[in-house]
């Protein structure tokens, strides 16, 4: 298993490109399965979560070519209505085939996903959605059985806000007949992503961006053609570097209208951010000041920047309180930060960071995706050698991050 060794105290500067959104991507690559047509995609990132929702994608007999960030595919021989476990267990996006499968082919069995680091994580709001459009479901074996001739429009509220939930639904409500309103809706920026795609195919939906979608069923969808939304949460973990190690990066290839909550943040902590219609630049020489936040829903702050900035919070410049609200166990990074010599508690669902001058490297074991991505965060910071563990949790989130920040004067390299 690969791992990462970081020599840190390095400042940042430079230029990173930012790469298209895992979020947007794993669900607009299922709307393939909605069409007989093709669609050409780009900025569709190398991670491997899209290798994995390709290779499930491609034995249900959907056509996929990849050819660097650019992907296209055909759904018009699929031959197979199945997810099964050995592709789910490893990504539990794939949940995102049930939702098409159901209303183009009336008929899919997808492996219940299990469990993962950061939380029980069920689909119970997924099912409930599909079987409110008249979908009869059953689960035998760990598999999930849906069954429909064809779905039938109506109003779904869910008992959460859900963003693959949503997305699920979204595109099983573009074939039914007649009407669907999801209340409750997920207004993440990659669910719009996804609308916006689905529109370009021909799908009816209003309300994109809001917590109330409505969508005209329709006979079939088309072809399009659709560039990924820039990956929101990659671009933050790069901002949250600069605030810890300090330096001057611009991020390239990226949005800064799509994740205020962090930026706001950001500015709190005391980096001087900067941004056009498709950059940003950070620049930080002070110490960071310490943020409290809990994470919420879109557009409030998200859960899949937690962990970037309680790594920042661990040399900060005073105490702070991170409260997470969305999984019930999503602290992993806690304990291995503490081996680089944070002052992290825990209470519940929130921790207690008393900032230190600073940490120093250490061995550490990567758990989790966004948790892989704060360690290097603070090993960047740390004085002294970190050797990252298990860092194939970040390879399925982040595009050859080590190649990345190298380019900004990182000390980084991957050992096989
Ligand atoms: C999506 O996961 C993202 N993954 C996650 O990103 C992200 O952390 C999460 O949304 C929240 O923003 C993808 O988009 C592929 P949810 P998802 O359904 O859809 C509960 C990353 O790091 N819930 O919005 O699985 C659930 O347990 C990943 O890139 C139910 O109880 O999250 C959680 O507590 C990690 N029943 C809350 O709702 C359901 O049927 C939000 O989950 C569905 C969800």
């Amino acid at each position: 298993m690969d791992k990462l060794v970081i020599a840190g105290g390095k400042r940042l500067a430079g230029e990173i490109t930012i790469s298209g959104a895992k979020n947007a991507a794993l669900p607009i690559l299922c709307a393939g399965l909605l069409t007989a047509d093709t669609l050409d995609l780009s900025n569709v990132p190398l991670l491997h979560d899209v290798s994995t929702m390709l290779r499930l994608l491609r034995q249900m007999g959907l056509q996929a070519d990849q050819n660097g960030e650019r992907v296209m595919l055909n759904g018009g021989a699929i031959d197979t209505l199945e997810a099964p476990y050995d592709m789910v267990k490893t990504m539990r996006a794939s949940i995102l085939v049930l939702g098409p499968l159901l209303a183009r082919f009336g008929e899919a069995k997808v492996s219940l996903p299990g469990g993962c680091a950061i939380g029980s994580r069920p689909v119970d709001q997924h099912i409930k959605g599909l079987e409110a459009l008249g979908a009869k479901i059953s689960i035998e074996g760990g598999y999930i059985y849906a069954k429909c001739k064809k779905l039938k429009g109506t109003r779904v509220v869910t008992d959460m806000i859900t963003v693959t939930g949503t997305e699920n639904l979204l595109m099983a409500a573009t074939l039914a007949e007649g009407e669907t309103i999801l209340e409750n809706a997920a207004r993440e920026p990659e669910v719009t992503d996804l609308a916006n795609l689905l529109i370009k195919m021909g799908a009816k939906i209003e309300g994109i961006g809001t917590d109330r979608l409505v969508i005209q069923g329709v006979e079939r969808l088309h072809g399009a053609a659709h560039s990924v939304i820039a990956d929101r949460i990659e671009t933050g973990t790069f901002l949250c570097a600069v605030a810890a190690t300090g330096g001057d990066i611009i991020l390239k290839n990226t949005r800064s209208d799509i994740l205020d909550a962090a930026m706001d943040k950001l500015r709190d902590i005391g980096v001087i951010l900067t941004t056009g219609p498709d950059w940003i630049r950070a620049q930080m020489s002070a110490r960071p000041k310490a943020v409290n936040f809990r994470t919420t829903e879109y557009p409030g702050f998200p859960t899949d920047m937690q962990a970037q900035f309680m790594a920042v919070n661990c040399i900060a410049n005073g105490t702070s309180q991170v409260t997470e609200t969305i999984f019930e166990n999503r602290f992993m990074h806690v304990q291995e930060m503490n081996r680089l010599g944070a002052a992290i508690s825990i209470e519940g669902n929130t921790a207690f960071i008393k900032g230190v001058e600073q940490l120093r490297g250490a061995p550490v074991m990567a758990t989790d995706l966004r948790a892989s991505a704060s360690l290097v965060i603070a090993a960047l910071a740390a004085q002294g050698s970190t050797t990252i563990e298990r860092i194939y949790h970040l390879d399925r989130g982040y595009d050859q991050m080590e190649v990345k920040l190298s380019k900004v004067g990182a000390d980084i390299v991957r050992v096989k």
